[in-house]
């Protein structure tokens, strides 16, 4: 099979990040974006693994995503009597590729819990495959019904501009995009003015990813300094705040982009509505709270340099946490496809989640 997902009707569902081929699986180098598009082919687990870490695919669904493909093609390389724990070993391998986005430890539950029902590595080959691309199909449908939803709560009969962070779009996700589908989904209803994308530093996912992937769909965008969202705000110039999420607790914390957290603040000072969109499979209602989520740390280097150009004094220490957590006060709405929560709190919570 080519291509795992397929384009529903009527809808442009973005630039998509990954290419199923049944023996393969072809990523589009995010670090290369925007002025490189290059394609990864990887045929083992190890390589997907590899490409998470070191975020040639990123953004929580399409982590998820892609170790789920990684496990298919684990289980058309397993072979002799121990392929049932070759497979698992690559689980493992997967798993530990970054640790705060919940969706990629939400999809290898979903891939071992197959494998348990496996009988031969073909029957595996066959079988995970085939819920790697159901795991695929379903983001993208999600993220549709999210966008129906976001748009009956925001209920607005004219057009206004909202606020995004990092990149939550096609790229990050199936297709379509979470707060990005969001905003695609006012620019098909005629109700976006103009979407402003903070440049997300130290990733740049917002200038890099985010003003790419909506300037290339013919959406309106500008692009601003993380430290304009302020301005922006006092402005007058945006209705809402519309951010992604990575992990979601069950009393409606969320972890999301570094940054987020700050822009919740703001946005509760000048009365600008606050909105998370994330799946279902973003939800861990097994943590309490954003107290006891893991908080990925990358590399000094990210922000000592740029592109290997120097940024900053190649020995000074560097803080570089790449998220931070909102809490459930500040959030107005979480949007998954299961319908809204509103003002989330651990009651509500469970009213969609249980
Ligand atoms: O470090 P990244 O680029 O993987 O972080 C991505 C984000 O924080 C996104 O906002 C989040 O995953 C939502 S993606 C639909």
């Amino acid at each position: 099979m080519n291509q795992a997902i397929t384009q529903p009707a009527n809808r442009q569902i973005g630039t998509v990040a990954m290419r199923w081929h049944g023996s393969s699986l072809e990523l589009l180098d995010q670090r290369l974006l925007p002025d490189q598009e290059a394609w990864l082919r990887l045929d083992t687990a190890e390589g997907v693994a590899r490409a998470i870490r070191d975020m040639v695919v990123r953004g929580a669904p399409a982590i998820g995503i892609s170790a789920a493909y990684g496990v298919a093609l684990a289980a058309r390389g397993a072979s002799g009597d121990h392929w049932k724990d070759q497979i698992q070993q690559s689980i493992e391998l997967l798993a530990a590729s970054r640790p705060t986005a919940v969706n990629l430890f939400w999809a290898l539950k979903l891939m071992s819990e197959k494998l348990q029902h496996c009988g031969t590595a073909a029957d595996a080959a066959e079988q995970l495959a085939a819920a790697a691309i159901e795991i695929h199909q379903d983001d993208l449908a999600a993220n549709l019904a999210m966008a129906d939803h976001a748009l009956a709560h925001i209920n607005t009969d004219r057009p206004v501009s909202v606020l995004t962070h990092c990149n939550t779009g096609a790229l990050a996700t199936g297709g379509y995009g979470t707060a990005l589908g969001v905003i695609r989904r006012l620019h098909e209803t005629g109700l976006l003015v103009n979407a402003y994308a903070d440049e997300t530093r130290p990733w740049l996912q917002g200038s890099r990813l985010t003003a790419w992937e909506l300037a290339r769909d013919g959406i309106p965008v500008t692009l601003n300094a993380d430290s304009a969202a302020g301005a922006i705000m006092a402005s007058g110039k945006v209705s809402w705040v519309i951010v992604g999420a990575d992990r979601i607790t069950a009393n409606g914390d969320v972890a999301n982009k570094i940054g987020t957290y700050s822009l919740a603040v703001l946005a509760r000072y000048h009365g600008i509505g606050f909105m998370v969109v994330a799946p279902a499979s973003t939800v861990d209602m097994a943590l309490a709270c954003g107290d006891d989520i893991t908080i990925e740390e990358r590399e000094g280097s990210e922000l000592r340099q740029i592109r290997h150009l120097p940024m900053a004094p190649e020995s000074v220490e560097v803080f570089n946490p790449v998220f931070d957590v909102t809490p459930a006060d500040l959030i107005d709405a979480i949007v998954t496809e299961r319908g809204v929560v509103e003002r989330p709190d651990s009651e509500r919570m469970k009213t969609l989640f249980l």
